[in-house]
């Protein structure tokens, strides 16, 4: 029982500070984020998720408003701050009620900035909180992917973080998918739900007929060829593309170099009955008396294309680390081109929004390996409404089937090996 001096719901709120804290001070992910501290109980973990992530989803719109009703502007790591973040985030995201907000908000500052937290927070609270359905961006993201894609991708992508994400399944079997109630094909072996929040309960989970994948993160796989026998899965977990590759037909080795995220992949395998052979490895530097006729490397990143689910990646990815991301993958690559056999196809791909992570590592790799050649999908393979760059890429931006629910975003090339 909550003491008659705690609101309901502080323990949830204590740990979404933490949360937060954690995120935009350390640059920890909120899964990493939220497995410190105090152990909560389900609903009280779920709420701190939730408020966690309903905050960062609008952040800069959020401090425009504290700023509007300070004198000074509060430092970026105030606490005062951070807890008027979470209760505006809550407010906005989760539409809970004012008494609720300065009820939970006023203990997390105790021995503090009570006075000025309950001030400001009944300063806007009487101004009325607007609710955008398209809420700024980190202005630095905003100015790359103004630079690099234009300001109608900026655009689309602030409706992005505001919408809720569809749940994507992708099956074992074509007729499953088409088969299955309630749902929207996009692709072959593919459903689009609107949100469940249990996916354990949804129908098929139990028979492992389908797993949960970004449509954008099914589009790799798909362009592994149909006639590879042996296809290395080189960062493989927690495998959504291992699972398509075995359910494809393909021959599958699986690696990665995290046991753990590994583990994730067996239980995936075991669920769904398909079977990889799993290898724990660093793929810069693991060797194979074996040639693959296909690799997927769908490399480590910034992550910054899954932006609608995580939105801490906006803040994770500075430019530092995505360049030091960009130079990792350049190296995966090179790897990669030693295992491949002459004229298999390696299909490299990243989920990040920001071409150092794509276009820019594939053209650096075409210039230390002008043998290898970008080749198009073929009809059939990928859906209808993705189309190649002119360089033969295939990139995924906000905007894309934004009626539908739109997609992560991704960047895909298959690159062909020269055949001696
Ligand atoms: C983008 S995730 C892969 C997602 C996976 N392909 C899927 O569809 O579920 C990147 C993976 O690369 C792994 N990784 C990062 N650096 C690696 C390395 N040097 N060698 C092997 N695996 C690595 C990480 O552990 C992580 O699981």
């Amino acid at each position: 029982m909550p003491s008659p001096d705690t609101p309901d719901g502080l323990p949830a709120r204590h740990a979404a500070l933490r949360i937060l804290d954690a995120v935009l001070r350390k640059g920890l992910t909120v899964d990493a984020a939220a497995q410190g501290g105090r152990p909560l109980a389900p609903p009280d973990r779920a709420l701190a998720l939730a408020i966690a992530g309903e905050t960062l989803r609008r952040l800069p719109d959020i401090d425009r408003l504290i700023d509007s009703a300070t004198r000074l502007p509060l430092a970026d790591d105030a606490k005062a701050r951070m807890v008027l973040r979470l209760a505006l985030g809550q407010k906005i995201g989760l539409a809970t009620p004012d008494h609720a907000l300065v009820a939970t908000a006023l203990p997390l500052v105790d021995g503090g900035p009570r006075r000025l937290v309950h001030g400001v927070l009944g300063t806007l609270l009487r101004r009325g909180i607007p609710v955008s359905d398209s809420p700024h961006l980190p202005a630095t993201v905003e100015e790359r992917w103004r630079a690099a894609w234009g300001q109608p991708v900026v655009e689309a992508a602030r409706r992005a973080i505001a919408a809720r994400p569809r749940l994507d399944l992708t099956f074992k079997v074509e007729a499953a998918a088409k088969a299955y109630p309630d749902a929207a094909p996009l692709a072959d072996r593919h459903a689009r739900l609107d949100h469940s929040s249990s996916v354990t309960a949804l129908p098929g989970f139990d028979s492992g007929e389908w797993w949960v994948q970004d449509l954008a993160a099914s589009l790799p796989a798909r362009l592994i060829p149909r006639d590879a026998n042996n296809v290395l899965d080189l960062c493989a977990a927690p495998g959504g593309k291992t699972m398509q590759l075995a359910a494809a037909g393909h021959q599958v080795t699986a690696l990665d170099r995290s046991g753990s995220r590994l583990a994730r992949l067996k239980a995936n395998l075991d669920r769904t009955g398909l079977t990889a052979e799993l290898i724990t490895a660093n793929a810069l530097d693991w060797q194979s008396d074996r040639q693959f006729d296909g690799i997927l490397l769908d490399a480590p990143c910034s992550a910054t294309g899954t932006f609608r689910r995580h939105p801490e990646v906006l803040y994770r990815a500075r430019p530092s680390i995505i360049a030091e991301s960009a130079v990792v993958q350049g190296r995966l690559l090179d790897h990669a081109a030693t295992l491949v056999a002459p004229g298999g196809a390696i299909v490299f791909a990243t989920c990040s929004l920001e071409p150092e992570e794509g276009e820019e590592v594939v053209a650096s790799f075409l210039k230390r390996q002008p043998g290898f050649a970008v080749a198009l999908p073929e009809p059939g393979e990928l859906p209808e409404f993705l189309a190649p760059t002119g360089e033969g890429f295939l990139r995924v931006l906000p905007g894309l089937l934004e009626a539908q629910g739109g997609l992560d975003g991704f960047f895909i090339a298959r690159l062909v090996a020269p055949l001696d």
